[in-house]
C-alpha cells in the first residue's frame, strides 16, 4: 500500500542579519550555533555606525535601506540584530518585507519578565533605545503590573570595542549606571544592547544580584523557534558571510571579538539609497 507522507522541503534561502556595525556579531554567534545548517547573511552598517546617538527617522532610513538590500539577496527572513534598529524600525520593517522580521526586543522582553520576582525591572540600551522607551512599551504590553526602571550607559559601547572588559574604569562605570536600578528593587536587567554580553560577566561580579538576561541568546532561541514553525529549516552544513558598509582598520580585530567561528568571507557593499523618506 502506497502512503503519502507530507514533509517540508529544505530551504537553503539564507537568514539575512543586521546590525549598524560588528556588533550584532554576539547575535550571529548564537544563531550559528542554534542553527548549525543555516546559511546566514550579515550586514553591518560599519559606515554608519553608531546608531545609538542618531535620530529615529535616521534609524529607519538606514533600516530600510539595508533590509531592501537584504531582500534583493534572497532571504527568507530577517533578523534585526540591532536594538536601536529594532526600537525604532520594526514597524516598518515588518510592514514592508514579504519573509518574517524578528526583532530583538520582544524575546529579551519575555525572558526578562519571567526572571523577575520584585516584578521591578531594568533596561540598559543605547540613548536612543532608551529614549525610544520600546522595552518599555512591550513590557508594559505583556504585563501591565511590572515597574520598568531605564538607563542609557552611552559609554559601553565604546568600552568594549576598546577591549576594556575587565579596567577599574569598566567597573567604575557600571557601578555608576547600574547602582540606581538596584537602589529602586530591580532584579532583573536586560543587556539591550548588542555590546553588552560581553561586559556581562563584569555586570554580574558587581551586582551579584541581578538576573541579567542577554537578548542575543533569547532572539537565538526566538529564530530558531520561527523557522522550526513555518517550515523554512535548511538541510546540509551552513555558513556564514558578513558584509559591511565600509572596511575599517578596526574591522578584523572587532569580527575576532565578537565572532569567534570561521566565516566564508568578508566583502564590502554599497547600499541604495532610498527614493522616499519614511
Ligand atoms: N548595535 C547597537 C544596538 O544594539 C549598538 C551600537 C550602535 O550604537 O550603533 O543598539
Amino acid at each position: 500500500m502506497l502512503r503519502l507522507v507530507s514533509m517540508a522541503m529544505p530551504d537553503s534561502r539564507p537568514i539575512g542579519v543586521f546590525d549598524s556595525g560588528m556588533g550584532g556579531l554576539t547575535v550571529l554567534s548564537e544563531l550559528v550555533q542554534k542553527l548549525p545548517n543555516e546559511t546566514f547573511l550579515y550586514l553591518g552598517d560599519t559606515a554608519r555606525v553608531p546608531y545609538g546617538s542618531r535620530s529615529p527617522r535616521t534609524v529607519r532610513r538606514y533600516s530600510l535601506e539595508i533590509a531592501s538590500f537584504l531582500e534583493q539577496h534572497d532571504i527568507k527572513m530577517l533578523v534585526v540584530a540591532c536594538n536601536t534598529a529594532t526600537a525604532h524600525a520594526l514597524p516598518q520593517l515588518t510592514e514592508r518585507m514579504k519573509v518574517p522580521v524578528i526583532g530583538v526586543i520582544e524575546p529579551g522582553v519575555r525572558a526578562l519578565l519571567s526572571s523577575t520576582r520584585s516584578r521591578k525591572v531594568g533596561v540598559i540600551g543605547t540613548r536612543s533605545t532608551i529614549k525610544s522607551a520600546a522595552y518599555e512599551t512591550e513590557i508594559q504590553k505583556l504585563d501591565p503590573g511590572v515597574t520598568v526602571v531605564s538607563q542609557a550607559c552611552p559609554l559601553f559601547v565604546p568600552i568594549v570595542e576598546e577591549g576594556w572588559m575587565n579596567k577599574d574604569f569598566t567597573r567604575l562605570a557600571i557601578r555608576e549606571y547600574l547602582a540606581p536600578l538596584r537602589d529602586q528593587g530591580v532584579d532583573a536587567v536586560v543587556l539591550g544592547c548588542t555590546h553588552y554580553p560581553l561586559i556581562r560577566a563584569a555586570i554580574q561580579q558587581e551586582f551579584p544580584g541581578f538576573s541579567l538576561i542577554d537578548s542575543s541568546i533569547e532572539m537565538a532561541g526566538a529564530v530558531s523557534a520561527s523557522v522550526r514553525a513555518t517550515g523554512i529549516e535548511a538541510a546540509g552544513s551552513g555558513s556564514v558571510k558578513i558584509l559591511v558598509t565600509d572596511v575599517t582598520e578596526q574591522l578584523s580585530s572587532l569580527q575576532n571579538l565578537f565572532f569567534p567561528h570561521p566565516v566564508s568571507g568578508v566583502e564590502e557593499i554599497l547600499l541604495p539609497e532610498l527614493s522616499t523618506t519614511p
